[in-house]
Formats: structure tokens, sequence, C-alpha cells
């Protein structure tokens, strides 16, 4: 009877994971690139016309793959009919550059220009409505998702964003800032304020509104950062630092929800750490997904057929060089090279990153 039960309850997993679609790279030219990053879709059999596009970036360490299979975004957007594009990070050690002047200006290079060109790939050539593109994404993701939005606000309408730290707050030579990571780069609201407003001078549509999400107890991005972000993001919608609705035990026990008028919604949640989980439902509530149904129409509702390859089991590592002066040198995940030029030593920022100092 228990062995008749579990294995029903292993066939009722099994459906409710299995998916219309699978992971796809997209090996088309969709535009400069300037670092490498890799695109990868998730497109259902069916979906939404227009279709909304949700941009899906992962952690330290992580991988399209592994941030594809580790959330239920490719579940919902069966439900729903969204495209989840998933960029693979270039370096080894796969964090996201939050921190090079490139990646923190409108069309100025760097990781965000290369995800920024594929939201433009997907609008021309998907069906992808340009006014409904999101942006979520964990740890380094998230801070990618800040980026994102502060260096490109006339891409998306709106980020969900998990464990991250303020747009520009990595600034700086090094891929990892211990200062803004332990909660130290402490700013005014209007520095924060300006600091998004940097990234895309003279931009004067409608931003994308914002939603983050940070653990109490987080040792890797202290919580210090959901406090800078909600100065930072109060200030660019220009309202107050006083939330007008906290609901506690929302959207489940320990976790409150802040609201700052309807575009700033800050989720803190008592006693856990690095990183939250992810709440998809609740971002797809945030992105105004929830009622969306897959359109009658085939999945050709795209102008072209996107190029496609199998995923590749691994990536290839680097052997035998030695890294330059500030570049990475060492931590989870890190594949690279783990000796430095002279006369640069490696030293280790954290579990996640050793550079060469
Ligand atoms: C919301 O209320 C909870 C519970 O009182 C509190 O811990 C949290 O700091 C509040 N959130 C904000 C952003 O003020």
């Amino acid at each position: 009877m228990f062995a008749l039960k579990s294995l029903l309850l292993l066939v009722a997993i099994a459906s409710a994971n299995a998916l219309s679609s699978t992971l796809q790279q997209v090996t088309a030219n969709f535009g400069s690139n300037p670092t490498g990053v890799k695109m990868y879709q998730y497109r259902p059999t069916k979906l939404a016309t227009p279709t909304p596009l949700i941009i899906a970036m992962h952690y330290c360490t992580g991988t399209a793959q592994a941030y594809f299979q580790g959330t239920s975004l490719a579940q919902l957007a069966d439900q729903h009919g969204f495209i989840v594009v998933y960029p693979n990070a270039p370096t080894s050690g796969g964090c996201w550059d939050v921190a090079s002047t490139a990646t923190l200006t409108h069309n100025g290079g760097g990781d965000s220009l290369g995800i920024a060109n594929m939201v433009r790939y997907a609008i021309a050539n998907w069906g992808v409505d340009a006014s409904r593109v999101f942006a979520t994404g964990t740890s380094s993701g998230a801070m990618m998702t800040n980026v994102m939005m502060g260096a490109y606000p006339d891409l998306f309408a709106a980020g969900s964003l998990y464990s991250g730290v303020p747009y520009g707050c990595f600034a700086g030579p090094n891929a990892w800032n211990t200062q803004c990571a332990t909660g130290q780069l402490i700013k005014t609201a209007q520095q924060w304020g300006d600091q998004v407003r940097s990234g895309y001078p003279g931009f004067t549509g409608t931003r994308p509104k914002v939603q983050f999400w940070h653990g109490t107890v987080d040792t890797t991005l202290y919580p210090q950062n959901f406090w800078e972000e909600i100065k930072q993001w109060t200030n660019v919608f220009g309202v107050s630092q006083t939330p007008t609705s906290n609901l506690t035990s929302n959207p489940q026990s320990g976790y409150s929800r802040a609201s700052y008028g309807p575009n700033v919604q800050a989720i803190l949640a008592q006693g856990v750490g690095h990183t939250v989980p992810e709440h998809e439902t609740d971002t797809l509530d945030w992105f105004g997904l929830t009622n969306l149904t897959p359109g009658s129409s085939t999945p050709g509702s795209s102008t072209t057929a996107p190029v496609t390859t199998t995923i590749p089991v691994s990536t290839p590592s680097p052997t035998g060089a030695t890294a330059a002066h500030w570049g990475q040198c060492g931590g989870i995940g890190w594949t690279g090279p783990t000796v430095c030029a002279s006369p640069y030593t490696c030293q280790v920022s954290n579990a996640y990153f050793s550079q060469c100092l």
C-alpha cells in the first residue's frame, strides 16, 4: 500500500514537472555581445500572443541550465505562454559583471549589453511584446537584474530580484566588492538614485517597477543591502521611504511585504540567509502575468524560427594560463587559472571569489 502510494506520488511529481519543450541555445547572431554572454531560451509549445519575455539570471557558479532546472519558471511558461531567456555568464566562475563602467552604462558594453541585445533580438524576431519584458535573478543574477533595470530602463517593464545589492553598489575595478557585500557601502537615497539615473542619462520614459527579496541573516550579501535598495528605488520613483503598507506573514510566515506605492516592493525574510528561495508565482504576479493564458495561435507567431543547438554538456576550462591583475583566480565553481601573473598573488575575497591583487 505504502509502495503504491509512493509510486503514485512519483508519477504525479513526474507529470507535474513534465515540460512541453526543452532548453535550447540560441546560436543566431543576436547583436553586439562584447563579453560573449550565451543565450538560452525556453519556448513553450503554446505561446500567448503577443508574447511576454522573462530574462532569468543565475547566481555565481550557476549556469543557464542550472537556473532553468532549479526554478519553476519553465513550468510556469508552459501554463501562461511566455518565453524565458536564460543568459549564461561568460566567466568560468559564473558571476555577472556588475562592476564595470561598461556594464553600468546604457549601450556601453559589458555583460549588460549582450543581455539587452537578446531582448532586442527577441522583440524583433520572436513576436515578443516590447511592453512586457521582465528581469529576475538570484544573488549575482539579482545584482544583474538591478543593472539591467538601471542601464536599460527602456527595455524592461518590471524586475524581481532575490538577494542582491543596489544598482552600482559593486561599481569599481574589482569584480567582487567586499565593502558593498558586507553592507558597509552606505549612501543617501539621492546618491543611490543618481547612480541609477547615471546608467542611462537623459532617459525620461517609464522605469521598470522593482520588487526585491532579502534574508535577514544573509552573510554573503548582508541585509543592509536591502535597506540601501529601498533608498535607491524609492528615490528613483520619487516616493517616500516610509512604506505605504507592510504586510506581515506575507507571502508566508516570517516574511513581510513592504510597498512604497505601486512601483517598489521590498520583501524581507526573517531568519533566511543567502539566498531567499525563488517565489516564482509571486514574481509572476508582480509582472502581471498571473492571468495570462497561452493563445490558440501556434508558436509560429514569430517571424523567424529560432536557431538552436543542443546544450553543451560542459564548458571547456582554460588551462595553463595565469590570471591578470584584478582577475579572478579562485572561488567555488571557478575553473579558470588559479595562479596570478607576477607580481600579483591570489587573495581570497570570499568563498565565491579570489582575486589577483
Ligand atoms: C515590515 O514589518 C516587519 C515586521 O514588523 C519588519 O520586520 C520589517 O522590517 C518591515 N519592513 C520594512 C521594509 O520596513
